[in-house]
């Protein structure tokens, strides 16, 4: 491995290829805000984050969700939790929609605004307020890029473990809104192991916090955690206090390849039955391996045809000495499951590469037409019957289909690249197809999503694993918090019966 480069995403590299191949979608109910209403906006965030032109509205019509775009009737960018208070005001006077967005990095169109309305952008709240070193708390605006935070608590020898793929672009906002995870929640567990308290702005502009800057609370029902994981359903999150753990000094990172991918799935569970808890256990399937090697320029990792997938795995701690042995332990485990020759990362130059290689592989299977991303979990030991499953539902279904994602976590990402349906929203044929994965993933016991939430392209399977009960107490839940449901609408569910 001898390739390094910035494990930043460069969305905007690609951002030009996307938006040629857009598609746009759905019906907005455009001209719902009058010139008053828009001069009321000015008046609150002033005239210039009051965005209308044509260019700007596209940019913020489409997430890295499929080929999906709706675009916005107005975009603003209020700069603190008053202006938030006063814009939402004047939404619900007027029953208008509002899409809450943080960076645009998700899966599920969470931040799609495909009602129209008023597309409401974190993006200027975008400080870190204070990092508490006595009592390890952060307090962070929802704006903030989820590795620049990270960095700044690390500088203090603090650590946030949740690590998304596009930690490098995505908001910490963003990652409450979809209880987001990544490799390392499967030590470190996700985003709502970590958030202790949220500064929130209801649909009728009141402002107040859900709960303490504790680390245990019995008091009440629970709304932190309620309001984490609701996609912008039920509040605008304006303040995050995130619980910090002390950084692991070391850790070692090994890549072991696999003659089968179902291999691959058992070894994952026969590591924790071994009593080791790794703080990665990443699955990557040949072929996306060897379609982001291509788009980065790496040949950091050998190839040949008779492997069919790789496990990455990463322990972390503060005695290398421990940590080798785990490894050694580890590696001797893995050819009980036939695994090929391992490869060690040296130095932290390799350790990037191979990192950069698992975290960009979702941007680089999309552009080879790998569009529909499922984000399916099941209980880690019934991954190899997953895999199974869903390969023969693509030569069943004359899909291409490739794997990645956390398997420690039972946590695979289907790529689905289909010859003609490349957006599964209203598709028939491609809701048919999902209909039955989900049937497979309930039958496993898993569920539909495990990190890039339900948003709007999810919400149709919501059935396959909610009973009608659950999801009107969630509708319930929704009226509650939003009666005249102005924010996010048509997410997680639909608004009606
Ligand atoms: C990943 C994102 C897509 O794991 O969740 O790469
Ligand atoms: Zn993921």
């Amino acid at each position: 491995m001898h390739y390094l480069c910035t494990i930043y995403t460069n969305f905007k590299a690609i951002a030009s290829y996307f938006y040629q191949n857009l598609i746009y979608q759905g019906k907005m109910q455009q001209g719902l805000i009058t010139s008053e209403i828009l001069s009321q906006f000015r008046s609150i965030v002033g005239p210039d984050q009051v965005i209308l032109d044509e260019t700007e509205l596209n940019h913020y019509g489409h997430d890295e969700t499929e080929k999906l775009v709706f675009v916005p009737e107005v975009v603003l960018k209020p700069a603190n939790s008053f202006q938030i208070a006063e814009i939402l005001k004047i939404c619900n006077q007027h029953h208008l929609p509002v899409t809450p967005r943080g960076a645009g990095t998700g899966l599920s169109g969470g931040a799609l605004p495909h009602l129209g309305g008023v597309l409401l952008s974190t993006e200027k709240l975008n400080k870190i307020l204070s990092i508490d070193e006595r009592n390890l708390q952060v307090v962070t605006e929802p704006g903030v890029i989820t590795e620049v935070l990270q960095d700044a608590v690390k500088e203090k020898g603090l650590f946030y473990p949740p690590d998304p793929s596009s930690k490098g672009s995505c908001f910490i906002g963003g990652n409450i809104a979809e209880n987001s995870g990544g490799p390392r929640a499967v030590k470190y567990g996700v985003v709502k192991d970590y958030v202790l308290n949220l500064e929130i702005i209801l649909p009728t502009g009141e402002i107040m916090w859900t709960g303490a800057n504790v680390l245990k609370n019995a008091t009440g029902y629970n709304l932190t955690q309620l309001v984490v994981g609701s996609e912008g359903t039920l509040c605008i999150v304006t303040k995050i206090v995130l619980k910090l753990i002390p950084h692991p000094k070391f850790d070692l990172l090994m890549l072991v390849p696999f003659g089968s991918l179902e291999n691959a799935g058992a070894a994952v569970s026969a590591i924790f039955r071994a009593g080791f808890v790794p703080s990665a256990l990443e699955l990557i399937e040949i072929n996306a391996l060897q379609i982001v090697s291509k788009m980065v320029e790496s040949t950091a990792v050998p190839v040949n045809d008779s492997i069919e997938g790789h496990l990455i795995i990463e322990v972390d701690g503060n005695n290398m000495d421990v940590l080798m042995q785990e490894m050694e332990a580890i590696a001797e485990l893995m050819t009980q499951f036939d695994a090929g020759d391992i490869l060690f990362a040296d130095d932290a130059q390799q350790k990037a590469e191979l990192w950069k290689l698992r975290r960009r592989a979702a941007e680089a299977v999309k552009l080879e037409g790998y569009t529909i991303e499922e984000d399916t979990v099941v209980p880690r030991a019934e991954l190899p019957a997953l895999i199974k499953g869903v390969k023969e539902m693509g030569i069943q279904h004359g899909f291409k289909v490739v794997c990645y994602g956390h398997a420690g976590d039972g946590n695979l990402h289907i790529r689905i690249n289909h010859p003609t349906i490349k957006n599964s929203h209203d598709n028939p044929e491609m809701t048919n197809i999902l209909k039955s994965l989900f049937s497979l993933v309930k039958s496993l016991g898993g569920t539909i999503s495990a990190e890039h939430g339900i948003g709007l392209i999810q919400k149709p399977y919501m059935e396959t694993v909610f009973s009608k009960t659950a999801i009107q107490l969630m509708r319930d839940i929704k009226l509650a918090f939003d009666p005249n449901n102005i924010l996010n609408a048509g997410k997680i569910f639909d608004s009606k019966d």
